[in-house]
């Protein structure tokens, strides 16, 4: 089981795309699937369920938002009950036996950082504050081990464009870090500072771990690595990404901060314009031949190289 969170504080850059595709593409391969929408805008969970369905069927109990309000995240309920698997989706993998589960986000998750952050407040000791930090950053990490979530080959977990707390969790919880981006001066311009950040809370996390060794079997250190970058939205000329963005790719290769994947995906409003409309990505609706749909398998392919092999930074 390998848990990828995908992630980058800038807004708008295809993250929830790219979760719902990859996602979609890896489970038509046969494998077990779980999504974990963070977001409170919700737009992974309204990849697979109408507003609808979410408000009848899964607003009340089953949201990620039962689990994060409790007076600790996890203490009101389980996080394996709140796994549900959107139907329609599911359909697509009748022949190859592969599964496509969500956790399901809620649009009140948008004020659950400060909520958390208030409980984090100092502690009278030291020994006391490093305590509440391990909790609740490492409370994503601990509720996936249990063994419900072994049963799965894949979690993709969606985050909001943030590096809040909740962030933090998915990050903590991570083996990987997947980091789509533009090809564009804005979107390059925050990855050197992205990737610091985490590297920062990864060191963070293991120092206080390391402080408090007695809690080794709760809190274990993490090894959270990049797989990289992959840009979206690139858009080609002769087959190849427009000269502008060809220059901002080369740029952040040659940074190298994260490592950039070579797969791309391409600008095309045809395929992602109406995302979540149909409860089935685009990856599964275009024909096999189709270019959007030969790029996003070879991506899966590199992806899944990457984190089975560890071949990341
Ligand atoms: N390859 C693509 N080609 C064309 N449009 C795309 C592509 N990928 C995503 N989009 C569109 O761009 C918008 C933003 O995409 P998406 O929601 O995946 O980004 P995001 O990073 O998750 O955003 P947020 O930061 O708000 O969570 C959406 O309208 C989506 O349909
Ligand atoms: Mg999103």
């Amino acid at each position: 089981m390998q848990v990828v969170a995908v992630m980058n504080y800038k807004g708008g850059v295809g993250k929830t795309t790219l979760t719902a595709n990859l996602g979609a593409e890896v489970a038509s391969r046969g494998h077990r699937v779980l999504l974990i929408d963070l977001d409170p805008q919700a737009n992974l969970t309204f990849s697979f369920y109408s507003v609808d369905q979410w408000r009848e069927d899964l607003r009340k109990d089953s949201t990620i938002m039962r689990w994060y309000e409790g007076e600790m995240p996890g203490r009101d309920v389980d996080l394996h009950q709140l796994i549900v698997t959107p139907q329609l989706v599911n359909q697509e993998f009748a022949e190859s036996g592969g599964r496509l589960d969500l956790i399901p986000s809620h649009l009140k998750l948008i004020d659950i950082d400060l909520r958390l952050a208030a409980r984090l407040g100092a502690g009278t000791t030291l020994a006391e504050s490093k305590r509440k930090f391990l909790d609740l950053h490492g409370c994503l990490a601990r509720a996936l081990r249990h063994e419900a979530f072994q049963e799965y080959d894949l979690i993709l977990i969606d985050c909001a464009p943030n590096f809040g707390l909740v962030t933090k969790t998915a990050i903590v919880a991570s083996d990987h870090v997947l980091v789509p981006a533009k090809a564009d001066y804005l979107s390059t311009l925050g990855i050197q500072y992205l990737a610091h950040n985490c590297d920062e809370l990864v060191a963070e996390y293991n120092d206080f771990v390391n402080y408090s060794a007695a809690g080794s079997d709760v809190d274990r250190a993490i090894s959270t690595r990049f797989v990289g970058v992959v840009f979206t939205m690139v858009r080609f000329h002769a087959k190849k990404p427009i000269g502008t963005q060809r220059y901002y790719i080369e740029e952040v290769r040659l940074n190298g901060d994260i490592p950039v994947l070579t797969g791309v995906i391409r600008d095309s409003p045809r395929h992602f314009g109406d995302a979540g409309e149909n409860g089935v990505p685009a990856v599964l609706r275009a024909p096999v031949t189709d270019d959007v749909v030969v790029e996003f398998r070879s991506l899966a392919t590199e992806i899944l190289d990457a984190v089975t092999k560890g071949a990341t930074r």
